[in-house]
């Protein structure tokens, strides 16, 4: 990002209905110059809606809409220096898959060797100029969508929207593109807003996470804030597999909180930022399942200060770079536990029914504010405790 950061783009206000139907609620949004932002959140919170907007294919009901300092709210989609990569690719079927891309630099009058050099350059960025002879319907799916790709990126625009691009790769391939886009990105200082259903794509691609709800913006932030220090039990559903437990505030002083969790006494760090919340108040503490720990019931004593929940091995799934225990606790209420492998000793492994202990790295406990999440939010954690 460049220092300081200017505005690129701005949406103000902005309100989107269809039929009655508010689709995007008093949006107020900057996107900084040279940025990689990534809208995410559930199917039909608005996202594709705010690129159309942008791109000008839609017009607000209400707000502005600003571009390099410029209004554009109603100025018409070809004159906005602005391109689109879309869920759904149009490839000019007749052409072949360079021409597709050399299109756009032909239009503009861009000399002819220099089209040449551009096009095959986008193309290797793709890995898929050994193919530039063909056309579209030769291709793959996901290699017709990397040519929609190359199209977009070739014309450098200040900005490029991209509607999830990658979600018709493979993931070996998808992980390649995520590498090779942000590596444009950078060399080529293009703004991106991009969009993906993908937590992980958000979190590894983007320079801020923008997390979407039915229409408005429930979070934004880099990806670090928004998974360690999500605002609102939606984001820190949404973003990232969670264990939820409920929580009660019994004391507070400046250094340190005391809550009972699990009907254990639990002290933690003081939360300066919830200074707010009363003794007595009821609460959400969220834990990540990277940030528990197993131990034996046998180790109960060396774990004397910390809290520890007593629980029997549900599942044990193998995850390739981790494995992942589910563990169903004595009191009632599963949570999941995911751990490294143990290099030491790779063979050891728990039974399935075995008793163990859980317990959590102390002070990485997220407390949030009880609130209601509307059932049509996708969780993909565990039970909550
Ligand atoms: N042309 C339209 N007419 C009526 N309703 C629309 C139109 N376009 C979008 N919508 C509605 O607006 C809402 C937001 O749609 P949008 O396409 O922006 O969602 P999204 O976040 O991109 O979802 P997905 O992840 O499924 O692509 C949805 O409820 C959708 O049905
Ligand atoms: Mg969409």
């Amino acid at each position: 990002m460049t220092h300081p950061p200017s505005v690129l783009v701005s949406l103000k206000d902005v309100s989107k209905s269809y039929d009655d139907k508010t689709v995007l609620a008093a949006l107020d949004l900057d996107i900084y110059d040279g940025e990689f932002v990534t809208l995410l959140g559930p199917s039909g919170c608005g996202k594709t809606t705010i690129l159309r907007l942008i791109a000008g294919f839609e017009r607000p009901n209400h707000g502005q809409i600003i571009l390099a300092g410029e209004e554009i709210t109603q100025q018409a989609a070809h004159l906005r220096h602005v391109n689109t990569v879309f869920q759904s690719y149009a490839l000019f079927p007749h052409m072949s898959v360079f021409d597709n891309v050399a299109f756009g630099l032909r239009m503009e009058k861009v000399a002819e060797p220099e089209v040449k050099e551009r096009a095959i350059q986008a193309l290797e960025m793709v890995q898929l100029a050994n193919l530039a002879h063909r056309r579209p319907h030769q291709l793959s799916g996901g290699q017709q969508q990397r040519v929609a790709i190359a199209r977009a990126a070739v014309k450098r625009p200040r900005l490029l929207l991209l509607d999830e691009p990658l979600s018709a790769l493979d993931y070996k391939l998808r992980k390649q593109m995520q590498n090779e886009l942000k590596r444009l990105q950078r060399q080529l200082g293009i703004t991106f807003i991009f969009v993906t259903h993908d937590q992980e794509e958000a979190l590894s691609m983007s320079d801020r996470v923008i997390v979407m709800r039915e229409g408005h913006i429930e979070q934004i932030g880099t990806p670090r804030q928004v998974y360690e220090n999500p605002k609102t039990l939606f984001v820190a559903r949404f973003v990232g597999e969670t264990n939820l437990f409920d929580a009660v505030i019994q004391t507070k002083n400046n250094h340190h909180w005391t809550l009972t969790l699990a009907q254990q006494n639990v002290c933690i760090k003081a939360r300066t930022h919830l200074a707010h919340l009363a003794e007595g108040q009821k609460v959400k503490v969220l834990l990540r399942p990277e940030d528990m720990r197993l131990y034996a019931p046998a180790d109960r004593q060396a774990l004397a200060d910390q809290p520890c929940l007593s629980g029997k091995v549900i599942e044990r799934n193998y995850k390739g770079m981790t494995l992942d225990t589910v563990i169903a606790l004595e009191q009632g209420g599963q949570i999941l536990v995911s751990e490294f492998f143990d290099e030491e000793d790779p063979d050891f492994d728990y039974r399935l029914g075995e008793s163990v202990l859980v317990s959590w790295v102390a002070n990485w406990e997220v407390i949030l504010v009880d609130e209601q999440v509307s059932p049509s939010v996708a969780v993909s954690a565990v039970e909550e405790v």
